[in-house]
């Protein structure tokens, strides 16, 4: 089974109750949201692989580690993954982004794909799928569903919100991804949407209703 790590930082808690407040308005939500990421790309980067060169400093010559070049990519769940890609690529600003399309059946709520462009060297890339919301679960499913498909082996999730009915679908779906989350909540509403959330998470990075 894949396992969850909660971000419990507490400048993404901090961060996490301003985007949950209904009167934080799209400037400063897209802000936070930019900086949630951020802090957790630096979460998720912990175990990145380094490697020893030789450094001239102005006192001596010296061992000291840098990154070891792991191909990364970031795939945003369209629309709103997008709202956390700038601040992922703060920290690791070498790596591709591709992009995949759901959207959510208000209906059914079932995830429909209109959109997929990814890196060509899917299966050398280790990914990282981000989504502000994991609600049903089916949206994140969908899109490893994809990845997987086009040869993707190393692949995780991170999302802000998640709640327990979605991250039980996802790991039982993909019992070899693990799932990188901000906030536990507490369930679903009969509507799909997570409480106490924070709302539509597309709408309020992009100021649609
Ligand atoms: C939201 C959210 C996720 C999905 C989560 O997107 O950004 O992609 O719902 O729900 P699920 O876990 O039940 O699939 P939405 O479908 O509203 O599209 P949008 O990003 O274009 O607003
Ligand atoms: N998508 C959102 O944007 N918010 C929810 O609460 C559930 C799905």
């Amino acid at each position: 089974m894949g396992k969850v790590y909660v971000f419990d930082h507490p400048l993404i808690q901090h961060k996490l109750t301003y985007i949950r407040d209904k009167s934080t308005g799209t400037k400063e939500f897209r802000e936070l949201v930019d900086e949630i990421a951020t802090l957790m790309a630096f979460e998720i980067t912990r175990d990145l692989p380094l490697k020893e060169i030789e450094v001239e400093t102005p006192v001596q010559l010296a061992t000291s580690k840098v990154l070891a070049g792991k191909k990364l990519g970031i795939v945003p769940i369209l629309r709103a993954g997008i709202g956390m890609v700038d601040g992922i690529l703060k920290l690791i600003p070498a790596a591709k982004v591709g992009h995949i399309g759901l959207y959510r059946d208000p209906e059914t709520l079932q995830p429909v794909e209109y959109y997929l462009k990814l890196p060509s060297d899917v299966q050398e890339r280790e990914f990282i799928v981000v989504d502000p919301m994991l609600a049903t679960g089916g949206s994140a499913i969908e899109a490893v569903n994809s990845l997987k498909k086009r040869g993707a082996t190393k692949i995780r999730f991170m999302c802000i919100i998640a709640a327990p009915e979605g991250v039980e679908a996802f790991q039982e779906a993909h019992p070899d991804v693990d799932v990188y989350i901000a906030a536990l909540d507490e369930k679903l509403n009969d509507h799909g949407y997570i409480v106490p959330g924070l709302g539509d998470a597309g709408d309020r990075l992009f100021g649609t209703k």
